[in-house]
């Protein structure tokens, strides 16, 4: 009879980093769902290509750590991203989290980080990518729109699908109210499917990969 143990057990935290370019309320809900106990990682680092945006002054708040480049002042693309990858590096960052980060990215981080950079979009993809999804939506007249977490890759807002929520368009919608319900899946939705993924790559990466333990 075996007397090895099945039990779950506590995995290492994985050190996240969100890319940033607006105002970070899904910055706060990562943020919320990893004090809360939801999402078992350390988020070590705010990455913002905008130094005016106010999700910076909010990671300030709550004393994490941010980078903050203009990609203006680099000489390219290269350059900007080697630049992010050495603070990543330096935080020993394992995992991204795009969060209305509106940059492509390019291959300096996507070599660096296969397969562990996800991005939130704000509809159904491949239904309108880019720029004011929700917009795009209305103006479509779909009557359901929502919202989608996926794999990044070199192209704009494309990539495996890792998880799609949809989200009802009412025939007397405002732009606001629409925005604002798809915000509140984004906020439920973002922290619940990183949570299971870091729960993944945790297992994947801790020490006795052949062990039958599962992550809790
Ligand atoms: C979110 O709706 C996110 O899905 C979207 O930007 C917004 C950022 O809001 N991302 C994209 O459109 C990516 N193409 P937030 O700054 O309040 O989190």
């Amino acid at each position: 009879m075996s007397n090895v143990s099945h039990a779950p057990i506590r995995c290492e935290p994985q050190n996240i980093a969100v890319f940033a370019s607006g105002n970070g309320s899904n910055f706060l809900a990562i943020h919320r769902a990893i004090q809360s106990g939801q999402l078992h990682a350390n988020l070590v680092l705010l990455v913002c290509d905008k130094p005016s945006a106010p999700v910076i002054h909010k990671a300030e708040i709550l004393g994490v750590p941010t980078l903050a480049l203009s990609p203006k002042d680099f000489p390219d693309k290269a350059a900007y991203e080697q630049a992010i990858l050495k603070a990543l590096s330096e935080k020993k960052v394992t995992f991204i989290a795009l969060a209305g980060y509106m940059r492509l990215i390019g291959p300096t981080l996507l070599q660096a980080y296969p397969n562990r950079i996800v991005n939130i979009h704000p509809s159904l993809l491949p239904a309108f990518p880019g720029r004011d999804a929700i917009k795009q939506a209305m103006e479509a007249g779909v009557k359901v729109t929502g919202v989608t977490v996926h794999v990044v890759d070199e192209s704009l807002d494309n990539g495996p699908i890792i998880a799609q929520e949809p989200v009802a368009v009412f025939d007397n919608d405002s732009l606001e109210e629409l925005e604002a319900r798809i915000h509140e899946t984004e906020h439920d939705l973002y922290p619940k499917t990183l949570a299971q993924l870091l729960n993944h790559f945790a297992k994947e990466t801790s020490h006795d990969k052949t062990s039958s333990h599962q992550c809790i």
